[in-house]
């Protein structure tokens, strides 16, 4: 059994938030239902490029509920320029931490939140910038890099708690750890 914060619990149990958000101008998805974890984020801009309202619908477990609870709180009221500095350690934080295993869902939150804005902007995001290394989990080598250098991830299973990448076949497995090590190595 996974050790939740109060406020994970109170996040999942009474969601902020949820359902579509009328008239929102920013949607943002994240996850597959394949994964298990999927994630769908409305947001409502003012022409300040402020946040004015923000909304969610996932389909999780209950740090993905809360997660995705939390993110929609702390973006209510947020300029699009602090919201795109956003981590998901910033998500991790406003819940008083998520266990290790489950911080994929705050990653994911936020990679909702990225295409969210780009959805905004009018960029289309058609493919991800890098090369994919886990093909069961879509997961690129640039944000297995980007993981692990802001994380601080040591090994193959702090890269899966994160990303969920090298938790299905496992085949990957061996090109993460080259990552790790060069993230290492190069810094
Ligand atoms: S390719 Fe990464 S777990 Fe299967």
């Amino acid at each position: 059994m996974w050790e939740y914060t109060d406020a994970v619990k109170d996040h999942f149990l009474n969601p902020r938030n949820v359902g579509e958000l009328e008239g929102a101008n920013a949607i943002g998805e994240a996850g597959s239902l394949n994964c298990g974890d999927a994630l769908k984020i409305f947001l409502k801009i003012n022409e300040n490029e402020r946040i004015v309202d923000a909304s969610f619908m996932t389909f999780g477990c209950a740090s993905a509920v809360a997660s995705s609870s939390a993110l929609t709180e702390i973006l209510k009221g947020m300029t699009l320029t602090d919201a795109a500095k956003l981590t998901n350690e910033d998500i991790s934080d406003y819940l008083g931490g998520l266990p290790k295993a489950k911080m994929h869902c705050s990653v994911m939150g936020q990679s909702a939140l990225k295409k969210a804005i780009a959805d905004y902007r009018g960029i289309q995001i058609l493919q991800k910038p890098g090369e994919i290394v886990c093909e069961c989990f879509e997961v690129t080598d640039l944000e297995i890099i980007d993981a692990v250098k802001t994380n601080k991830l040591e090994t193959t299973d702090d890269v899966t708690d994160f990303l969920k990448a090298g938790g299905g076949c496992g085949n990957c497995l061996e090109r993460i750890e080259e990552l790790i090590e060069s993230v290492k190595t190069k810094g």
